[in-house]
């Protein structure tokens, strides 16, 4: 006979991933940005055996007294916003939404890639604003994608998705910087991996796809700004704080920066008082990589399963390695 346990759901999901959910646990939804939802969900954790949502600092300050607590199960793939370390002290299993968002979250960097080149929200709020009075002049030419050279630092699955693009669909070389070797195959495209000091100074456009954790922390900083390109445009698709954004700041505004197109800030949702978010060069997203329907769906459907494999004693889909 299954026991059913507490499960405490804290990122809206679809109503029947409740009810899969509600068949075998008894499932509390709470909302931690609302109101007081946030003391809500630290008391409704006191008795709980799982926990299932994403973006949310998890440590010992918020499970110091989840003492049930068995597995979180992370709608994301990045897990950085956990103590990992406190997790495993306290034998809680972490699970994780990988795969299922790599190509989605691709497709956005893609696009960030394009709007920051060809300058297209800017020029998109050129037409709204009825500035476009006679055909747009040299001030608002963009720069050319294709052929360019597109530097890549962090080699996983999102960054090797964004190389696919890069490389088969816009004849762009790609250099990229992985910690591991990589094995390259012709199906890649022309596709290098390089020492980092080699990738910043030759990609034309440098892609950040590194995950977040203590080594890379703050790793783009200004001496890794200053070794870039002249002229080299900067794009951040994984985590804000993998960025010294001052830095980039500073090489936008007295260095040779060209231009960012950043998806992901160091605090989110990005302050008000950021220089970031008015900067004229920046096009800056909403940490929208993985924020299609589809993929959303998928990931939800994913750690529910995890969810439910894990409170059953069975293995996960993606259990998150916990630290050495
Ligand atoms: C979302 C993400 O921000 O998966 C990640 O690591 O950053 C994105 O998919 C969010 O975590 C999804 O809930």
């Amino acid at each position: 006979m299954a026991i059913r346990k507490k499960v405490v759901v804290f990122r809206a999901i679809a109503q029947d991933l409740l009810a899969r959910i509600q068949q075998q646990h008894d499932v509390v939804f709470i909302d931690p940005r609302q109101g007081d939802g946030y003391h809500r969900f630290l008391a409704a954790m006191e008795d709980a055996q799982g926990l299932m949502g994403s973006s949310l600092q998890l440590g010992p300050a918020q499970l110091q007294h989840a003492a049930q607590l068995e597995v979180i199960s992370s709608m994301s793939v990045g897990v950085d916003n956990y103590d990992l370390a406190f997790l495993k002290a306290r034998q809680i299993m972490l699970c994780h939404t990988p795969g299922v968002l790599t190509e989605t979250t691709a497709d956005a960097i893609f696009g960030l890639i394009l709007c920051t080149m060809r300058r297209l929200p800017e020029l998109s709020q050129y037409v709204r604003t009825g500035s476009w009075v006679r055909p747009i002049g040299e001030d608002l030419y963009g720069w050319d994608v294709h052929g360019k050279t597109l530097g890549i630092l962090g080699f996983g699955r999102i960054g090797q998705a964004v190389a696919r693009r890069a490389a088969l669909g816009f004849g762009m070389p790609v250099v990229f910087h992985n910690t591991q070797a990589v094995a390259v195959t012709p199906a890649m495209g022309k596709v290098q991996q390089l020492a980092w000091e080699h990738v910043l100074r030759t990609a034309d456009v440098l892609v950040c796809t590194l995950p977040l954790t203590d080594q890379t922390r703050g790793l783009v900083d200004a001496e890794a700004f200053q070794a870039m390109k002249p002229g080299a445009v900067f794009i951040n698709g994984s985590r804000g704080a993998v960025v010294v954004e001052s830095a980039l700041l500073h090489a936008l505004n007295h260095g040779s920066l060209r231009a960012a197109g950043l998806d992901v800030f160091e605090v989110e949702p990005l302050p008000l008082e950021s220089a970031l978010r008015t900067h004229p060069r920046v096009t800056a997203l909403p940490h929208l990589g993985s924020a299609t329907h589809e993929t959303r769906r998928r990931m939800a459907e994913m750690a529910t399963d995890n969810l439910l494999l894990a409170l059953s004693g069975q293995v996960p889909l993606a259990q998150c390695a916990p630290p050495a």
